[in-house]
């Protein structure tokens, strides 16, 4: 009898050792699962910066991915060639300028030319000497940060003069309850329609993530789909239109040429540091007016830093 019972018990705890490690397999093997079929982290938990980080290494990436479209003629990140904006007109690079039917309504960070002035000078005396004609330069006077669109020539939304008051007027209770930004540039980036961008981090005030909330709460009728990632927050320098002038020799040299000109640029620009205190509502008459000198009408309103 107490044999059996040794024997009983014995198998009892046989069976409850076997439970414990199958039940901790199957907890191992469960928890691998999970680890795999997590998502690769491009989850909410990433940070805005680190957001940005990612985007902009994926911009960098594209001329190299994509090729240098612009030498035969690319397009915008707007989708519209570069063909069509400009042409040569008495020996000078001039835009085409085409209305806006409806006009444009952007909401634009502005970038003041305290700022936005040695950014400008350095990147001229870096490119001028190799892009005659073939280069258009952003006005310094207009160096801005696209935000959100209450309507684009993508999507057009159109507006009474009463409807565009009152959005000015939600634009600008937004404008009042935020403080300015400082930011800083990560790196200027060549994208592979020509386009040199300034890539900015956020060093403190609002996200543009946030930013581009507020602007989409304020602005019910916006088209839903906006023309760019909502963490982004570039200035576009300057357009590249069309092959650089080398000696001979230099000639075909792959993107190489184009990387140091980035780098020279880079090591120039890199952290160099504007604070943003501006937020523009910008009617383009004319397609790309803010990048163009076309014709528009701006309504300037200040980041008032008011609780709301
Ligand atoms: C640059 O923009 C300013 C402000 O809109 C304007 O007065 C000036 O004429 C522009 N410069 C050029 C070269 O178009």
């Amino acid at each position: 009898m107490p044999r059996a019972r040794k024997l009983w018990a014995n198998s009892n705890l046989a069976a409850l050792i076997i439970w414990f490690i199958s039940a901790l397999t199957f907890w191992i093997l469960f928890q691998m699962l999970l680890r795999s079929s997590a998502p690769p982290s491009t989850g909410s938990s990433i940070s805005y910066e680190e957001r940005r980080t990612r985007l902009y290494d994926k911009l960098s990436r594209e001329l190299d991915e994509k090729g240098a479209a612009f030498l035969k003629y690319g397009e915008t990140s707007q989708s519209l060639s570069l063909s069509d904006l400009f042409t040569i007109k008495d020996g000078a690079v001039t835009p085409v300028l085409k209305a806006a039917n409806p006009p444009v309504r952007a909401n634009v960070l502005y970038m003041s030319p305290q700022y936005s002035v040695p950014i400008a000078e350095a990147v001229k005396s870096i490119l001028s000497p190799y892009f005659e004609k073939a280069i258009w330069f952003q006005n310094s006077s207009l160096y801005h940060f696209s935000m959100f669109h209450a309507s684009h020539h993508i999507s057009g939304v159109p507006a009474t003069e009463a409807e565009i008051e009152a959005e000015v007027n939600a634009i600008k209770a937004v404008a009042e309850g935020l403080c300015p930004l400082r930011i800083s540039l990560d790196r200027v980036v060549l994208t592979s329609t020509g386009v040199l961008l300034g890539c900015w981090q956020v060093n403190s005030g609002v996200d543009p993530v946030v930013l581009r909330d507020r602007l989409r709460t304020a602005l019910p009728h916006a088209p839903q789909k906006q023309l760019y990632d909502a963490a982004i927050l570039h200035t576009t320098l300057a357009r590249l239109l069309g092959q650089p002038k080398l000696p001979k020799e230099n000639r075909i040299t792959g993107l190489q040429f184009f990387h140091d000109l980035v780098n020279k640029l880079n090591s120039q620009l890199h952290g160099i540091q504007a604070q943003v205190s501006e937020l523009w509502y910008v009617e383009e008459y004319d397609v790309l007016a803010l990048a163009l000198n076309g014709r528009m009408k701006v309504h300037k309103l200040n980041l008032g830093c008011s609780k709301a």
